[in-house]
């Protein structure tokens, strides 16, 4: 199972963080100094894949001009900040990127469905464009690589689960499950944002998925369910039911934020903003003395 594509939907609305969106795409808006989308990017990049299948909505070129030569930029920054310069160079070189535009706004379930030109008949990887996740030691960018290689072992679909508080089960896709191995659980069926006491467990989606192929399938015959949207879970339930194909779910050994959502995008400014190398030590130093003033 050789995973060589990663999805990235990119067409949500950001309604979460209006105005700010209005014009800018929510995977654009900045953790310290570099778009929420590059964390993501860098993340699949760690996991050897270059091919990136972007769904876009509205505001699409800005993303893709990011991810493009900016020749007045690279030609003003070569000889007087060389380290910049590389930067800005290394993020186009790194990567092969493949727009397609969701026309219309119908749900994730459809906006992965839309990759399908890009995909064809292979296993490929969804991440979704605004959780971010981070190796603890390092706090490098890192996740997908790991349900990767979970998705290899058990030569299935994969998916990445975390525990929620029963609080934040209704704002998640919710898997039911049982054990199989440490840290291993097979997929028995999967619940777009339940109601608590209709939740099957506390087991979370927070936003990574390996697929094998035949979720088009599923994806084509799923009709509006949750909030009138073609849903990805409706699709993932069907697939992971699938006497031949079959789901995997484990918890990743990450740091995650939901950088969508104000909160989590501040959380995310903060953590990063502590361990940046120019900043750092600076921030550190003001958020103690901060913290230890009176409100
Ligand atoms: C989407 C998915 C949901 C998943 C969540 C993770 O919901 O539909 O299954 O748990 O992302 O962030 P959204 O947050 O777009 O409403």
């Amino acid at each position: 199972m050789k995973i060589q594509k990663a999805v990235i939907p990119a067409a949500g609305l950001g309604t979460r963080f209006l105005p700010a969106t209005k014009t800018i795409p929510k995977e654009m808006l900045p953790i310290v100094d570099k778009p929420i989308l590059l964390y993501i990017v860098e993340e699949i990049v760690a996991a050897g894949i270059t091919d990136i299948v972007l769904i876009q909505g509205r505001n699409k070129t800005v993303i893709e001009d990011f991810f493009d030569k900016s020749f007045e930029l690279e030609y003003t920054l070569k000889d007087k900040r060389e380290d910049l310069f590389r930067q800005i160079q290394d993020i186009r070189e790194k990567v092969n990127l493949i727009s397609i535009r969701q026309k219309e706004a119908l749900g994730l379930g459809h906006a992965v469905l839309c990759a399908q030109p890009a995909i064809g008949d292979q296993p490929f990887a969804v991440l979704l464009g605004d959780e971010i996740m981070f190796r603890r030691d390092t706090w490098r960018p890192h996740g997908i690589g790991q349900l990767i290689e979970v998705a290899q072992k058990n030569s299935q679909s994969a998916v990445a689960v975390m525990e929620v508080a029963p609080s934040e089960v209704s704002k998640y896709g919710i898997v039911a499950v049982e054990e199989t191995g440490r840290n291993l659980w097979k997929v028995t069926d999967v619940v777009e944002k339940p109601a608590l006491n209709q939740a099957p467990s506390r087991l979370a989606l927070p936003g990574r998925y390996v697929f094998d192929s035949k979720i088009f399938t599923y994806l084509k015959e799923t009709k509006p369910g949750k909030n009138g949207e073609i849903q990805l879970t409706d699709a993932m339930a069907q697939l992971a039911k699938d006497p031949d194909k079959g789901m995997t779910a484990t918890v990743l050994d990450t740091v995650r934020f939901d950088a969508g959502d104000k909160l989590g995008y501040l959380q995310a400014n903060v953590e990063l903003g502590m361990r940046h190398p120019e900043i750092g030590t600076a921030f550190r130093e003001y958020l103690i003395k901060k913290l230890g003033d009176k409100p």
